[in-house]
This record gives C-alpha cells, sequence and structure tokens, in this order.
C-alpha cells in the first residue's frame, strides 16, 4: 500500500474545480492507499492575517472533507498546526536548504507580484512544505501543476539530506494531475477563486441557481449547431450528467437546438442534487464543531505517533542528541 499525503489551505469557499481537480481523487485514495490528508493552517499564515477567518476557515475546510466522504478512521486526517514536530524538523531542513533553490521558486515571485507582503514566512514556503512530506515519509504527493516546484524542493532537500547523513527520508513522487481536465469557470476561463468566477459547491438552492444561469455563452441562435468542445456550458455539464442525458444534450449542439437557458437550469438541479447529501451533512457538522474537534485532534494524535520516529531518527543522524 502506498502511502500518499497531500496538505489543502483552509482558504474560503470550495468550488466545483476544486472537488473536480483534488478532492474527489484524495478521498478515492482511502480505499487503495496509506492516506494522509490534513489542513495546511501554518502555510495559510503566509497570506491570512485575520484570526476569526484562519480559525473558522480551518473547521470550515474539516466540515468540508467530512461532508464529501472522507472517513477519519480509514485515513489520518489532522490540522498541521496541532503536529508541531514540522516545525523543528522545518529548521533543521532549512539548515541544509540553498537560498539559490528558494530564490528559483515560482510561487513566491508571482505572489509577491500580486501584492502578498513577502516575509520570510512566504519565502520559506516550501520548506515548510518538504517538512510536512519528509516527516511522513510520503511516498506519493497528489498535486496539482501550479505546486509541481515545490515538490522538486522536497525532493533536493531530501535527497541532499540522505547524502549528507545517511538515508533518512523517502524520496517522495509527485503524482501531476495532467489528466484531470481543468474545470472551466463562469467565464470559460479556468475556475479559480482568484479569477472570481466560480461556483461553490456548499451554495443554497437560490444564489446555487443564480450562479449557474450567470455562466457565460455565446450568441449563436438556439436552432444553429454549436460545437460542444469548446462551450464552458457543455463542460460543466458533463461533469454531472449521465451518459444518456448527455448524448441527447450533444446531439442539440451538433444538429442545432440547444437552447442555454434550459440547459442552465437542468444543470443548476443535477449540482444541487448531486451536493444535496454533502450539503446537508456539513450542516450538521458545522453544528457540532466539538465533534469536529474531537475528530481532528485523533487525528493529530495518529500523526504525532508516526512524525515522533522520523523526528528522533533526524535528531540523532544531525547530532541534536547528546
Ligand atoms: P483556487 O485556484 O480556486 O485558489 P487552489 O489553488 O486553492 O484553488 O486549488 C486547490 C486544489 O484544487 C488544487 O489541487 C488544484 O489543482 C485544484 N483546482 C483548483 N481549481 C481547479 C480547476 N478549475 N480545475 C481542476 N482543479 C482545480
Ligand atoms: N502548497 C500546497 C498548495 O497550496 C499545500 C500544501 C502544503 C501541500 N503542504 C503540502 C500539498 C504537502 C501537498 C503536500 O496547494
Amino acid at each position: 500500500m502506498k502511502r500518499i499525503l497531500s496538505g489543502i489551505q483552509p482558504s474560503g469557499q470550495l468550488h466545483i474545480g476544486n472537488y473536480f481537480g483534488m478532492m474527489k481523487t484524495m478521498i478515492s485514495h482511502m480505499e487503495t492507499s496509506d492516506l494522509y490528508v490534513f489542513i495546511v493552517n501554518l502555510h495559510a499564515m503566509t497570506t491570512v492575517h485575520d484570526r476569526e477567518k484562519l480559525s473558522a476557515g480551518t473547521l470550515e475546510a474539516a466540515a468540508d472533507f467530512l461532508a464529501l466522504g472522507l472517513d477519519p478512521d480509514r485515513c489520518t486526517f489532522w490540522v498541521q498546526s496541532d503536529v508541531p514536530e514540522v516545525c523543528e524538523l522545518m529548521w533543521v531542513l532549512s539548515t541544509l536548504t540553498p537560498m539559490g533553490l528558494l530564490e528559483r521558486c515560482h510561487s513566491y515571485k508571482d505572489k509577491v507580484a500580486k501584492g502578498i507582503g513577502a516575509s520570510h514566512g512566504l519565502f520559506s514556503y516550501p520548506v515548510l512544505m518538504a517538512a510536512d512530506i519528509l516527516l511522513f515519509q510520503s511516498e506519493v504527493v497528489p498535486v496539482g501543476k501550479d505546486q509541481k516546484q515545490h515538490l522538486e524542493v522536497a525532493r533536493d532537500i531530501a535527497i541532499k539530506f540522505n547524502n549528507h547523513f545517511g538515508e533518512t527520508f523517502v524520496v517522495p513522487e509527485p503524482a501531476i494531475s495532467e489528466t484531470t481536465a481543468i474545470v472551466p469557470g463562469l467565464d470559460g476561463q479556468k475556475m479559480s477563486k482568484s479569477y472570481g468566477n466560480t461556483i461553490p459547491i456548499f451554495l443554497d438552492d437560490k444564489p446555487l441557481r443564480k450562479k449557474v444561469m450567470s455562466i457565460q455563452t455565446d450568441a449563436t441562435p438556439v436552432e444553429d449547431p454549436k460545437d460542444p468542445e469548446k462551450c464552458n456550458l457543455y463542460a460543466l455539464l458533463s461533469l454531472f450528467a449521465a451518459k444518456d442525458k448527455l448524448a441527447e444534450v450533444h446531439d442539440l449542439y451538433v444538429n442545432g437546438g440547444a437552447a442555454y437557458g434550459y440547459i442552465k437550469q437542468d444543470l443548476f438541479e443535477l449540482i444541487r442534487d448531486y451536493f444535496a447529501g454533502a450539503r446537508e451533512k456539513k450542516k450538521e457538522l458545522l453544528e457540532n464543531q466539538d465533534y469536529l474537534r474531537d475528530v481532528l485532534h485523533k487525528g493529530a494524535d495518529k500523526a504525532r505517533q508516526k512524525a515522533a520516529v522520523t523526528l528522533d531518527l533526524v535528531r540523532d543522524r544531525v547530532g541534536l542528541r547528546y
């Protein structure tokens, strides 16, 4: 069984792109792997400096995962800051990390260009991420393309440490989801919080319908043929519609007769029904925050046991034991 690990930032409303691009896959790994999932609140602090936002966002992210089907008894699920061992490992790793390696990271430069404060935490973000990964001897790390370079940093650090101090860390393999189609947003660009074009999955019916109705489509008359492969509405529909329904709509696109308004109404109903159970579950979970905390604390206890084994070895290797 492969050990698979991934961390998720507690940053705002989960959208359809996040679900199909990442969460659904992570949840399915539960069946076949030794799965580690955690909420990276320490990483979020590089951009969020609002007490309420960070703490409420952390609980909400936990509720999202559990509502969508993550079973904490079949994986290790925790909040990053509840396993402080990661900070010690980060320090050790940072003493081996060349400045040049971090200076080359695009993510840091992009974030600073967008106006995020160029703090030391933001700069050393990849070292904390390496510590997350190496602390649990992770074999596979599923991430989006934007995190590919950070994974390479983690591998470089692991190899350097192993060469210098002797075999200690598993060198992790990235699993980059090149094949997961990019889910388009309301305007046809990649669905992303930063573009303001998302369809959040836990909206109530009325605002959800409004969002779906605002999907941008072209001005081709109903009776004219259209290319379904070039239509963001069709791409979104294909994530939810059953095969025969989709084939029916495909015919209308190709032969003429596809009315966007009706298709949007169908899409709204499909999204509403697809997430109906999860939406109810999330409400219940958020009303029972003590339960959520209990799940996360138990997860952290499990994670700390594994973390302690690696950290013991690291302390020994580098000479922190005396
Ligand atoms: P956002 O772009 O909304 O800020 P994040 O960067 O926080 O989203 O992404 C969290 C996860 O969701 C990542 O694994 C990312 O690859 C995935 N993801 C985000 N948007 C999409 C999308 N439009 N299509 C597919 N996957 C996505
Ligand atoms: N940097 C990742 C992101 O923004 C989140 C993350 C932090 C992570 N630590 C990790 C992902 C360890 C995978 C493994 O999406």
